[in-house]
């Protein structure tokens, strides 16, 4: 059985209230219990990096996440039954990623599954949910991977081949960059896919690729790939890994004398990126990042969907991550109310679960605060992408790049 530390349960409050905020939402599961389910209450499972190295990626999505279901409960439900909340924290980690999703799989009984951040790790648990069919809606997986796994698992964002697009385009055509040297993770699944794509398409834009480099994600110093990177004379250096590696990056290509801006994609999206590279003003100051969505577009659901939750959780604006999380619950929400009520009332079945899966893949112009989602044939949305520049305490829109 799992310990009450590995799992955090929470029930998500028929509102926003007091409850919800400082009864579970904010609070990583290593550190609270939180209340059973309660009876009749529709499980969704979630799994993610809730403490670790990647920690702000599960606690936004977590969030997110939270809010999305406490709207659902809001509104009365699913066929008057309330959504309920079972979360596990993976702590960033291979290993405790396969146990995680065994044990959602096995004995929590979730209707369907929210997770993971990061594609590696969503490749990970894709299998075990797949193999089980219990639909998966990965908010945030980027790899082409992913979803390739199998007719149960989706996501609600958009995949790595167009992101890395994205940002040589932007390299090229706002940049003018003629030279890039690229900086990967070879330990993340994620990294070496979206280096690739960046690659591939700066290339064939005319473009020239002077430098590659590998780090790992346990890595705390990268001045010698820096030094060859700045002997290169790029006139960008293209970093897409996830933010805690980031910052140092950053800050030691400062000190090794590489001044280039930096570019990196949506796994830079984090409250602490900033902090990372020195704070406001410090060595990611001017930087740009690919992203999902941007807290300053105007439209009212944006802006309605900021607001509530920076009241929610008394908080800075949400993060992509918080919001990709919000959206892979509506989307979930809004396909179990097109799916009749089962009649046995079970919501854990097989059966029902495959209308649920086929409802899940109909997902058509499902308007959510990232962008319109649309689920084509391979189970994957198509958005447009930001680019946001670090600018003091926070990020400055630039563009969007349409697919
Ligand atoms: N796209 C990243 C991945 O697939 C995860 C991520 C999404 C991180 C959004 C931050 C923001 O690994």
């Amino acid at each position: 059985m799992p310990s009450i530390n590995t799992i955090g349960r929470c029930v998500a409050c028929a509102a926003v209230s007091a409850l919800f905020i400082g009864g579970c939402a904010n609070k990583t599961p290593a550190g609270g219990s939180g209340a059973p389910p309660p009876p009749g209450a529709i499980i969704v499972g979630e799994y993610g990096s809730m403490t670790g190295d990647q920690s702000t990626f599960g606690v936004s999505t977590d969030n997110g996440v939270k809010l999305a279901v406490a709207d659902v409960n809001k509104a009365g439900g699913v066929n008057g039954r309330q959504l309920s909340v079972v979360l596990h924290d993976d702590e960033g980690k291979s290993d405790k990623t396969s146990t995680v999703a065994t044990l959602l799989a096995t004995q929590d009984k979730p209707t369907a599954v929210i997770g993971e951040v990061a594609s590696g790790r969503s490749t990970i648990a894709a299998p075990v949910f797949n193999a089980a069919k219990i639909p998966m809606i990965s908010p945030s997986s980027t790899n082409p991977k992913v979803t390739t796994i199998g007719p149960y698992i989706f996501r609600v964002c958009f995949i790595d081949p167009f992101q890395g697009t994205a940002a040589a385009k932007f390299a090229i055509d706002d940049l003018h960059a003629k030279k890039a040297a690229i900086m990967t993770d070879s330990t993340n699944q994620y990294s070496i896919g979206l280096s690739q794509f960046f690659a591939k398409s700066f290339t064939a834009n005319g473009g020239t690729v002077v430098k590659t480099a590998n780090y790992t994600t346990s890595d705390a110093t990268f001045e010698s790939q820096l030094t060859e990177i700045k002997a290169a004379a790029p006139d960008i250096l293209y970093v897409p890994g996830y933010y805690n590696n980031i910052g140092p990056i950053a800050k030691q290509a400062h000190q090794v004398g590489l001044t280039v801006p930096l570019l990196g994609g949506d796994g830079w999206d984090s409250p602490k990126l900033i902090e990372g590279a020195g704070g406001p003003g410090g060595a990611l100051e001017g930087s740009y990042f690919t992203d999902h969505y941007s807290v300053d577009n105007p439209d009212p659901h944006v802006q309605n969907f900021v607001a509530e939750y920076k009241a929610a959780y008394n908080a800075g604006a949400p993060d992509a991550l918080a919001a990709l999380g919000y959206d892979a619950v509506g989307v979930l929400a809004a396909a179990m109310k097109s799916v009749a009520a089962p009649s046995d009332g079970n919501y854990d079945s097989d059966d029902y679960r495959a209308k649920l899966r086929d409802a899940i893949a109909a997902t058509k112009d499902y308007v959510g605060v990232t962008g319109i989602i649309t689920l084509g044939p391979d189970r994957n949305a198509v958005k447009p992408a930001v680019v946001l520049q670090i600018h003091g305490a926070g990020y400055v829109y630039k563009t969007t790049i349409a697919p």
